[in-house]
């Protein structure tokens, strides 16, 4: 129903933030209608408009549903819906789920009727109250205020590389996909997780999603009295937020997951080393380095190849010369032969010369065009290029068949992942683009080799019998004709300015369209415009991917890793945090971001480029980093074309780092699988930064150089250049040293570890724990699978311990059979039970129980082994993971 707003009295007024300040006379709402589980209502504009960036809009709607017992969905929305909102097919909605009513939500909405504002509580806590300021909804700038807490503790609102708890005086977070080397500090990246996570310590922790893909600012800071509060000023939309109750951090980032959908699982192989490089000069250079990591006896899992290997850097083609066909696929049969696996990289810019998969895409009409039927044009890697338009409904079978013809398992380049890069999208030619020829980036080829490189190093198996084929031509070829392509009727609010919005965005790169797509671009399909949907670009090709890439090899997980992300993409993909630089700084960081991906964003197949991408880096640095990134879900080694090679092997204390601590990986990976998948399950987060597991200890809040690496394993690098010792932070709790075994007492204080060398990295079992251990390593996660199991017992303050372990057969998306077992240990008796459907071929082979200062007697007997160095007893086993089994390793009362 329309109210007349005319007449309505000025009742309350706000100041706009931004840079103009105005008066704005918010809503009044009318019709207020509350049901068990929802309420709506109608909002309208509360006096004359005060129209600062767009015209006001008169009427808009309240919709508010209790979703589930811990989250409420609270969405206000033009009346006439015809404001753009995120496409389900590309977000798609949690719905309702659990009990839905009011009474039994820990979550109240409450409100005020004129001028309308709006509360979230959780019993007497006010979690979010949007009486801050008045609501500004125009039709290009929406603005929405709440107050914080005094000494708000907020994390989130990625992707950033800024500090993990972010900066509540005077700070803007700027949500705008951007290609951003170097990943400079207080700008916006690649990525765009609109959410945050309010943690007010023993009151509790909850999040907030406002799930819009327009670019926004949201600024946290204070007023004039020192009142904080958090801000969103969006370019347009709507405000559609998701309230997660908590209270415990863990379960927001589990609730959130419930909204966004619950991260991919990854296969077994894919928490293996990768070695990538930007450079690699041809396939012979890829071949030596499989080659030097494996005589160095450096455990190689994944070997990658850039866009080197284009022809001219075109996507879906190979340069003959440099990356013949016939030689990559004897490389992929090798590494496949020896256990390993192969990845190239995506762009989705397509050429426009010399490329079939430009004319093939033209045919379909796949590439994004201009309002007068031209081909949009831009400037990337090739030159010249076109966009493919993701919400083209023929955009999906182009990509599908490209991916059958280049990366055919018969007849193409058979990969076992996907990187796509670029997808912000990046454009070289800055706006307006007048002349994106004039863009190419030709002189970014490597060296040319020579036709023949003199005495190359073989792979064993490898032949070497190198035939270049002839050179394909470089010329150009301009776009003839204007394409076609259907336009369906278009999405938003007509009459806006879709390159240049009044209010401006603190946009890093400058206007919207700059060095990316042309905003004022509209989609093939149902029309949206490409200003509102952006942000969407780089998740949209991510789900495209995946799904190509499940036609190619249906029965397999695919490994996807994107550079751009929407909230929501780890349900389809992986991410590595981009174009880093070989920099301290950088080191540090990357755990921020790595938590935030992990275990706010529920993106966890995340890492940084391992030793830094851009720039030199140092012997030290790529040491501590080798070992750093060993704790990373993704762990890759890559580097910019322009920068010394840094491959692990190239000095002996890396590559000796790099040895000991893969060989640390490789015994975790089972349990850094069983804790992905926990959380592929149930969003449980597995990464976390310390206040995750004790929310009341005030002392972990701004901690953001330790992380818990699955429960059980503390995690705290050294961070500073020319040092051997690390300030960690110990709660209060207890912990055992990986090393020594040693128990260490935390009493909520930093300790200092000191003496660590440049090859290792101090890691500590948390008291409570029982953590599966590979007996030993292996040169590939294939070999890792045949070894047998060590169970480690760290016993807490209270005496007892609790564990699991998941095995499945690593790969397939459908599992015939799973093992899914918990240990206890409690009173001296360890047991095991769970479900032992699948076999997993190998044993548990021996349980060690730390924390023993003594060596009662009854350890002594029956084939224990006390060991009074590490503390601990050792008792061999032959559990073969089919059944339940129980050991009862001490009878008498512990010291
Ligand atoms: C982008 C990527 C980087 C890659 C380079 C060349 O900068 O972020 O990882 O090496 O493009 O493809």
């Amino acid at each position: 129903m329309i109210f007349a707003w005319v007449g309505l009295a000025l009742m309350g007024t706000a100041l706009v933030s931004g840079a103009e300040s105005q008066q704005c006379p918010g809503y009044k709402a009318f019709n207020v209608a509350e049901t068990i589980n929802s309420v709506t209502a109608d909002l309208v504009l509360a006096g004359e408009p005060c129209n600062t960036y767009g015209t006001d809009l008169k009427n808009l709607k309240l919709l508010v549903e209790y979703e589930s017992e811990d989250r409420l969905h609270v969405m206000i929305y033009d009346a006439d819906e015809q404001v753009y909102q995120v496409p389900e097919s590309v977000v798609p909605r949690p719905g309702s789920k659990g009990n839905q009513s009011r009474e039994a939500s820990a979550l109240q909405f409450g409100y005020e009727e004129s001028p309308f504002s709006f509360k979230v509580s959780r019993g007497d806590e006010v979690l979010f109250d949007s009486s801050a300021s008045s609501l500004v909804f125009q039709s290009q700038y929406l603005n929405l205020r709440t107050w914080l807490p005094d000494e708000p503790n907020l994390y989130g609102l990625g992707e950033h590389s800024d500090s993990l708890r972010l900066q509540t005086n005077n700070y803007t977070r700027t949500l705008w996909s951007r290609d951003a080397y170097g990943i400079p500090d207080h700008t916006n990246l690649y990525g765009n997780h609109p959410v945050y996570l309010d943690h007010r310590g023993d009151k509790g922790c909850h999040g907030v999603f406002l799930l819009n893909s327009n670019g926004m600012d949201i600024k946290i800071n204070q007023t004039e009295n020192g009142r904080p509060y958090l801000e969103y000023n969006l370019l347009g939309g709507v405000f559609d937020f998701y309230f997660m109750a908590g209270p415990s951090p863990k379960q927001v980032s589990a609730q959130y997951a419930q909204v966004v959908g619950l991260p991919a699982m990854m296969s077994y192989w894919t928490f293996g080393f990768h070695q990538c490089r930007y450079g690699y000069r041809d396939v012979f250079e890829v071949a030596e380095v499989v080659y030097n990591y494996s005589q160095a006896g450096i455990p190689l899992e994944t070997m990658w190849t850039d866009i080197d290997y284009m022809d001219g850097r075109r996507v879906f083609t190979l340069d003959p010369e440099r990356f013949p066909l016939h030689k990559m696929r004897e490389l992929v049969d090798y590494l496949h032969n020896h256990d390993q696996h192969y990845i190239l990289m995506v762009d989705p810019a397509v050429s426009v010369s010399d490329n079939g998969a430009f004319d093939r895409g033209k045919e379909k009409g796949v590439f994004l065009m201009r309002e007068n039927a031209t081909l949009y044009e831009g400037a990337v890697w090739p030159g010249v290029t076109a966009f493919p338009d993701w919400f083209n409904p023929a955009t999906a079978a182009y990509w599908n068949g490209e991916f059958d013809i280049f990366f055919s398992p018969n007849d193409g380049v058979n990969v076992d992942g996907l990187w796509i890069d670029m997808n912000e999208a990046s454009n070289f030619c800055p706006w307006p683009c007048s002349d994106p020829a004039a863009f190419a980036v030709e002189d970014n080829l490597p060296p040319a080799p020579p036709p023949v490189r003199p005495n190359p190093r073989p792979l064993p198996g490898f032949s070497g019998d190198f035939q270049p084929s002839p050179s394909a031509s470089s010329k150009r070829r301009s776009v003839q004709e204007a394409l076609s392509n259907s336009k369906g009727t278009k999405i938003g609010l007509p009459n806006r300015n879709l390159i240049d919005p009044p209010y401006r965005i603190a946009n890093a790169a400058g206007s919207l369209s700059n060095l990316t797509i042309d905003t004022d671009l509209i989609h093939a399909g149902e029309g949206y415009a490409e200003y509102d949907t952006h942000n969407l670009y780089g998740t949209m090709m991510s789900s495209a991917s995946r799904e190509a890439m499940l036609q190619r090899r249906p029965e397999v997980r695919p490994l996807v890793i994107t550079r751009s992300t929407f909230a929501g993409a780890g349900a389809h993909v992986g991410h590595w945090f981009g174009d880093n630089l070989s920099q301290w700084d950088k080191y540090r960081i990357s755990i921020a971001e790595m938590l935030g991906f992990a275990s706010i964003f529920q993106v966890p197949m995340v890492g940084s480029d391992v030793c830094g991408f851009g720039g030199n880096t140092t012997e030290e640095l790529c040491a501590r980093w080798a070992t750093l990134g060993a704790f990373y879900p993704f762990y890759r080694n890559h580097n910019n074309m322009d920068t010394i090679s840094q491959e692990f092997y190239r000095w002996p204390t890396v590559a000796e780092a790099a040895r000991k601590v893969i060989d640390i990986r490789y015994r975790l990976l089972d349990y850094l699988y069983t804790s992905f998948h926990r959380q592929s399950q149930t969003g449980e987060p597995f990464l976390q930064p310390l206040f995750f597991l004790y929310p009341t200890d005030s002392g972990t809040f701004s901690n953001e150089l330790q992380f818990f690496y699955g429960d059980a394993i503390l995690v705290s690098p050294v961070t500073e250049a020319d040092s051997t010792s690390v300030e960690a932070y110990f709660p209060d709790d207890i912990f055992y040293d990986w090393y020594t075994g040693l128990a260490l007492r935390g009493r909520g204080a930093n300790q200092t570890i000191t003496n660590v060398g440049l090859t290792q990295i101090p890691l500590h079992i948390r008291g409570g724990s029982i953590v599966p251990v590979r007996s030993e390593s292996a040169n590939t996660t294939a070999a890792v699978r045949q070894r047998g199991f060590t169970l480690l017992i760290a016993p807490g303050l209270d005496g007892t311990a609790t564990g699991s372990l998941y095995i499945d057969d690593g790969d397939s998306v459908e599992q015939a059979a799973t093992l899914e077992v918990r240990f206890n240990f409690n009173n001296g008796t360890l047991t095991m039970d769970g479900s032992f459907a699948y076999r997993a071929g190998v044993k548990i082979e021996a349980v060690t129980l730390l924390g023993q200062v003594s060596a009662p007697r009854s350890h002594l007997s029956e084939g224990r082994v006390y060991n009074a160095t590490s503390q601990s007893i050792t008792v061999t086993t032959a559990w073969d993971l089919s059944g339940p089994e129980s050991l009862t390793l001490f009878t008498e009362p512990q010291h």
